[in-house]
């Protein structure tokens, strides 16, 4: 049935009117034509067995997994179904363990070696414990090849954006034995200086069973078998070289790579990378002599003297993946079979004990065994003339590190916008993508929203996958990240509180709700979100400070109510994001800084996804939802429950009379102009007259709710078209890329961008009445040059007050409560509340702005956007009919902080205060002040940065 559902959406996502698999322009369709297979290969009929199972074609596509994280490869192999590519072989680390994975995926089944790679010694502690595997999985490739498939090794963190045999079966590639990813972690123009291979991605095809090809894949396992079973005696007590060098396939592959292109064995990345530092420092000058001579033979790199670079013509079957080019750059080598040269010192010592042992004779064994007996390689040790001869007649076989487009990491390529539909609408500009690489992230969870970014996560998939680690209870899924449990992160008191509430509020029965526990794994937690109009005005934030503000108000919040935060992510346009300029994110390459995912439809509003949430202590265990997994439980819950902000679920408005409140309905005219400067809408205003605080049915009469609903229905209606693009735009995207992209026909729609593209003009377009201050078009033309910042007014609340008001008790209906206005949540000091939401706030590094400011020190940026904070505390109380927010005294330990000082400003009482907002003093905050206290300030709560600052940085 799943192959049946997913041949069709593949049939769907193919070219309109022709029902083709991608497959079927390389001819190797194997959807329905492969067995899956479960067994142990270590034995030769094992091995036999299996192969035959998983390829199709003589081609194997080879991935190793454990079942503790089954989600990345159950997405990888169906990914690689819905082109029509099912001839994967599936390895494991032990037979329980394949079992586990089998029944995950069980078109493909599973297969382990008993042998374990023996991890002792010094160092030993400092190995993955799943090096083992990875040191297998080279083994399992190299068989397979001298059995003559070819054979695709594959990291399961890939995806495959098109059929790749389609490329590597055909000029200028066909030709190439090994097609390898080439490392390029950080930028895709470096593959022009590129020598170093990524060990994840490797094709390898036609490769003879006793060539360089073959050898190279067998040299990976070699050299460590051979330096372990010498108890590395010749290596770290003769040599100083550490013991676990360079053991990672990938860092192992250089090696052996260094040996087939000089034709002799060599220990080029050995010698620099891997002696002992104290012998470093000791021996400096002869370290130093070691690595010239390296470079002067190789060339920088070292190999560069090696690789060859090349422009080739691309046929137009591969032009779109490239970009439309015709042209492009490749770097390439021959390698050639290593045959035996004696020892030139002046390379560093040699490497190897003079005898084989135990391991790699067994090794050297199995391979002959395979293929009954079939020859091995010239011995590269053997100086007897005729093997010396043998070997240098060894036909080489060309390497080609491949060009990004063809097999590329998301960091150097994906981030730039090169996997996005909008940014290319012939479909995205990579072959295989591996996601490989997000720094400072939890790369469990940033691997996953690289995907949703990229419109290629399933979300079935997830839903049925089950969570590892401590999950929740009963065995949470993988839908969204805030069900996974986490080894760092215990569940959010949220959470907790939301459980019980559930619970107790359906008398621990299942009914509609489906109780606490149940609802949470149906994928229906209890959420708060900012409001799409709040999300447009956090659009204009000015800084990450301001940013982190806003998520840590909204994390109390949550904590307060029994929900779980829905993390707002920012247009990729803001100041301090695209911090070249707007037009650099919606262009290719974009250009913004590096801690940001970007996603999106539409190339003029993509949105960006902060790497700083993408912690498991930002998710997981009931911490947050991220704005992308949002939008899908939208999309789902939506049918179920009425989701959409409306004035049923809008909470946090401000009471009438209050200063922001009646400036928020000051605005004229009913035209359907958008001004986020003042952030509100047309029909905001044109519906304010009477500035009526948003109540919730929970306290009142079900006909005054409904009345009441009726009255405030544009916050449903009105917004429907344009609604907080945001959110529509994050809706959409995650409906896997296969749509056209086309614009909202929005009346708005000019104005919405711009406020989303965090380029707000500061008066409002086409609403006269509103841009009294006689502006022209050249001051919006100016004003649109420069970036602007809006000043938040935070509302400081006391944690009671929030609870009595809006506690999940008394909202439990509602799956998602909308925030208007942001508050932050004071709890009593030295409560366990209070100290679990510090907890809360300082693991999750978007809330903790120490941690936040020492993760991006060191990151380039362009322009010295200022980092201080602008927004403003006002202490506040909620209440009055449905609970409305109104301006306070300011009590320390109940609505601020319990070392609040008052500023010198204020006035105090009942309808001022804002908090000291310390190093800030200039007219922004006075004219806050003024808001705060009453007086109705027209225009410009956005302010602009100077235009010389950034001039300076152009
Ligand atoms: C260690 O290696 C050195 C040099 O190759 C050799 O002389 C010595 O006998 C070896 N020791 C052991 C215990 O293998
Ligand atoms: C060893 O290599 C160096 C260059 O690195 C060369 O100058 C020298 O002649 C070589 N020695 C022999 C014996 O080949
Ligand atoms: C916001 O609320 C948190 C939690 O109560 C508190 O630690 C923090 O100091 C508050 N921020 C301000 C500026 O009042």
């Amino acid at each position: 049935m799943l192959p049946l559902v997913v041949l069709a959406a593949a049939v769907i996502c193919f070219k309109s009117g022709q029902a083709l698999l991608p497959c079927e322009r390389s001819g190797l369709c194997s959807i329905g034509k492969t067995a899956p297979y479960v067994g142990n290969v270590d034995s030769s009929t094992g091995l036999h067995a299996a192969l035959e199972a998983r390829s199709y074609r003589r081609e194997v596509i080879l991935m190793a997994t454990d079942s503790e994280q089954l989600l990345p490869v159950r997405q990888a192999v169906h990914n690689l179904l819905r082109l029509g590519l099912e001839h994967v072989l599936l390895m494991s680390a032990s037979g329980p363990d394949c079992v586990r994975v089998a029944g995950a995926v069980p078109s493909a089944g599973c297969v382990w070696l008993d042998f374990e790679l023996p991890v002792f010694g010094a160092d030993s502690a400092a190995v993955p414990i799943a090096a083992p595997m990875w040191h297998n999985r080279y083994r399992l490739a190299c068989r397979a090849v001298r059995l003559r498939y070819n054979t695709f090794i594959v990291d399961t963190d890939t995806i495959f954006f098109d059929d790749p045999y389609v490329y590597f079966k055909s000029p200028p590639f066909a030709d190439f034995t090994i097609i390898n990813q080439p490392e390029v972690l950080y930028n895709q123009d470096d593959y022009v200086n590129e020598v170093r291979p990524n060990g994840g991605v490797l094709y390898i095809q036609n490769a003879a069973p006793d060539g360089p090809a073959a050898w190279l894949l067998s040299e990976v396992t070699d050299r460590l078998l051979r330096w372990i079973e010498d108890g590395f005696n010749t290596t770290r007590h003769t040599h100083d070289v550490l013991t676990w060098c360079n053991y990672m396939d990938q860092d192992g592959l250089r090696d052996a790579i260094s040996s087939v292109m000089m034709g002799r064995i060599f220990f080029a990345s050995a010698m620099r990378d891997c002696r002992v530092p104290e012998w470093v420092q000791q021996h400096g000058p002869e370290y130093d002599d070691i690595n010239f001579a390296i470079l002067r033979h190789m060339g920088e790199g070292p190999g560069e003297a090696f690789v060859k670079s090349e422009h080739v013509q691309l046929p137009p079957v591969m032009q779109p993946a490239a970009g439309g080019e015709q042209q492009v750059l490749i770097r390439h080598f021959a390698m050639r079979q290593p045959a035996y040269e004696p020892w030139n010192a002046s390379y560093g010592p040699y490497l190897y004990p003079r005898r084989r042992g135990v391991l790699s004779k067994q090794w050297l064994s199995q391979l002959t065994e395979d293929c009954g007996g079939c020859a091995l390689w010239p011995d590269p040790e053997d100086p007897s003339p005729a093997v010396v001869a043998a070997a240098r007649a060894t036909p080489p076989e060309r390497y080609l590190l491949a060009p990004p487009f063809l097999l590329g990491n998301w960091f150097s390529r994906g981030r730039f916008g090169h996997w996005n539909r909008a940014l290319s609408p012939q479909g995205p500009q990579q072959v295989v993508g591996h996601l490989h690489y997000i720094p400072d992230t939890d790369t469990i969870v940033s691997k996953s929203v690289a995907r949703m970014a990229a419109g290629q996560f399933d979300w079935l998939l997830a839903a049925a996958t089950p969570a590892a680690g401590p999950g929740l209870g009963g065995g949470g899924s993988n839908l969204y990240l805030l069900m996974r449990g986490s080894r760092t992160t215990s569940m959010a008191p949220s959470l907790a509180t939301s459980y019980a509430a559930g619970g107790g509020a359906l008398g621990g029965g299942g009914g509609s709700c489906g109780g606490g526990g149940g609802a949470l794994q149906a994928g229906s937690p209890h959420l708060v979100a900012y409001h799409p109009q709040l999300l447009a005005d956090l659009a204009a934030a000015g800084s990450w400070r301001d940013y982190s503000a806003l998520l840590v108000a909204l994390a109390t919040a949550a904590e307060a109510m029994g929900r779980v935060p829905v993390w707002p992510d920012m247009p990729c346009s803001a100041g301090w994001i695209a911090d070249r300029g707007p037009e650099h994110a919606s262009m290719l390459p974009l250009d913004i800084r590096t801690e940001w995912v970007p996603y999106g439809r539409r190339r003029n509003r993509l949105m960006c996804c902060w790497h700083m949430l993408l912690h498991e202590a930002c998710v997981a265990g009931g911490r947050g939802m991220l704005s992308l997994e949002f939008a899908h439980w939208m999309a789902g819950a939506r049918l179920q429950y009425p989701v959409e902000p409306g004035a049923h679920n809008t909470v946090g408005t401000l009471a009438p009379g209050t200063a922001a409140g009646s400036q928020q309905h000051a605005g004229g005219g009913g035209s359907s102009s958008y001004s986020v400067a003042a952030g509100r809408t047309a029909s905001d205003a044109a519906k304010g007259q009477q500035g009526r605080p948003v109540p919730l049915p929970s306290g009142i009469s079900a006909s005054a709710a409904a009345a009441m609903s009726r009255e405030l229905s544009w916050w449903g209606q009105q917004q429907a078209a344009s609604e907080g693009a945001a959110l529509a735009a994050a809706t959409s995207e995650t409906e896997t890329a296969a749509e056209p992209t086309e614009d909202a026909p929005s009346s708005g729609g000019a104005d919405e961008a711009r406020g989303l593209a965090g380029v707000s003009t500061g008066v409002s377009m086409g609403d006269g009445s509103s841009s009294g201050s006689g502006s022209t078009m050249d001051d919006v033309g100016r004003a649109m040059g420069a970036q602007w910042r809006k000043r938040f007014q935070v509302y400081s609340v006391a944690r009671e007050e929030v609870m009595l008001a809006w506690g999940i008790r008394a909202t439990f209906a509602h799956r998602v409560l909308y925030l208007r206005y942001p508050i932050n949540v004071t709890f009593a000091p030295g409560t366990d509340a209070a100290w679990a939401l510090s907890n809360t706030l300082n693991e999750c590094r978007a809330t903790n702005p120490a941690a936040i400011e020492e993760s991006i020190a060191n990151k380039p940026h362009y322009n010295t956007t200022p980092t201080d904070l602008w927004v403003d505390y006002v202490p506040a109380a909620i209440g009055g009919p449905g609970g409305a927010i109104r301006p306070s005294a300011a009590i320390p330990g109940y609505n601020v902080p319990e070392h609040h000082v008052e500023s010198a400003s204020s006035s105090g009482g009942s309808s001022s205060g804002a908090t000291d907002s310390s190093h800030e003093s200039g007219s922004g905050n006075a004219k806050d002040m003024r808001i705060a206290s009453g007086e109705t300030v027209q225009q410009q709560p956005v302010v602009p940065i100077p235009v010389e600052r950034r001039r300076r940085h152009r």
